[in-house]
């Protein structure tokens, strides 16, 4: 359990995607929160839709669980139909978002420009962003994982200082393993967090890419978070449908 030996402190990440009715999120929380009480090896982040962000952030109060959004706008306030911005999500008792999503770079048109914005603006409002990375399945098998990592590394973070670099978590997610039930290896994964690592070192500072978490997405399970967090360049986990059971993820979380 509770490793000392670790440089940085892990984050588990819930991301709840589309699913959970506010009084869905009710119910979990009320069960999960009891299961994870002495949990103090870890931070927790839950990410519900935007409709059960303020039922969640009630529902976890007084615990040590954070409430992050899904995804942010980078203006202010504005006429932007459907948007929600970073000083609404603060308000609304979130203290981070996840930027960059996969499904979101998919289906919704996120580029690294929007999400390079929507970072800034989310340190700039004083939320802590989740940035995600990670290739398609015919970008690894056409040797290309490196290259997409860097692209992305590079877009999304361009022309941050190096202060607000530091307040940044990033969540490598190769695509071909989100949804899939197929994980990558532990090895697979630590290789593609040394290499965005040593890129942060690269861009940034040696002490803030020694500090930067870094976790990893794509089929977490209760079963294979362990053999995932023996490796020192993982340092917690983004998970998807296994943080919609409470137990499943209070077991992820106590891994
Ligand atoms: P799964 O855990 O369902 O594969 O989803 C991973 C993910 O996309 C987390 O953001």
């Amino acid at each position: 359990m509770a490793d000392t030996s670790r440089l940085r402190k892990p984050v588990i990440a819930g991301n709840w995607k589309m699913y959970k009715t506010q009084r869905e999120a009710r119910d979990f929380f009320a069960e999960f929160q009891p299961l994870v009480a002495a949990a103090t090896h870890c931070e927790i982040v839950v990410a519900p839709t935007f409709t059960a962000l303020a039922a969640s952030v009630e529902a976890a109060k007084g615990s040590a669980i954070g409430i992050a959004a899904q995804d942010v706008y980078w203006a202010s306030e504005g006429a932007f139909t459907g948007e929600v911005s970073p000083r609404m999500l603060v308000e609304a008792g979130c203290r981070a978002v996840i930027i960059g999503h996969s499904e979101r770079r998919q289906f919704f048109g996120e580029t690294d420009e929007s999400a390079n914005r929507k970072v800034k603006a989310a340190v700039a409002a004083g939320l802590t962003p989740i940035l995600c990375v990670g290739e398609l399945l015919a970008e690894r098998e056409a040797g290309d994982t490196q290259s997409v990592l860097e692209r992305q590394f590079r877009g999304s973070l361009a022309a941050l200082t190096t202060a607000e670099f530091s307040r940044i978590i990033m969540a490598y997610e190769p695509v071909w393993a989100i949804g899939t039930g197929r994980t990558a290896t532990p090895e697979i994964a630590a290789e593609a967090h040394k290499f965005l690592r040593d890129l942060a070192a690269r861009s940034f500072s040696a002490k803030d890419a020694a500090s930067l978490r870094i976790l990893y997405g794509g089929s977490v399970k209760p079963e294979n978070i362990k053999g995932l967090m023996a490796q020192a360049e993982i340092d917690g986990a983004l998970v998807g449908g296994a943080s919609l059971d409470a137990r499943q993820f209070a077991a992820i979380v106590n891994y």
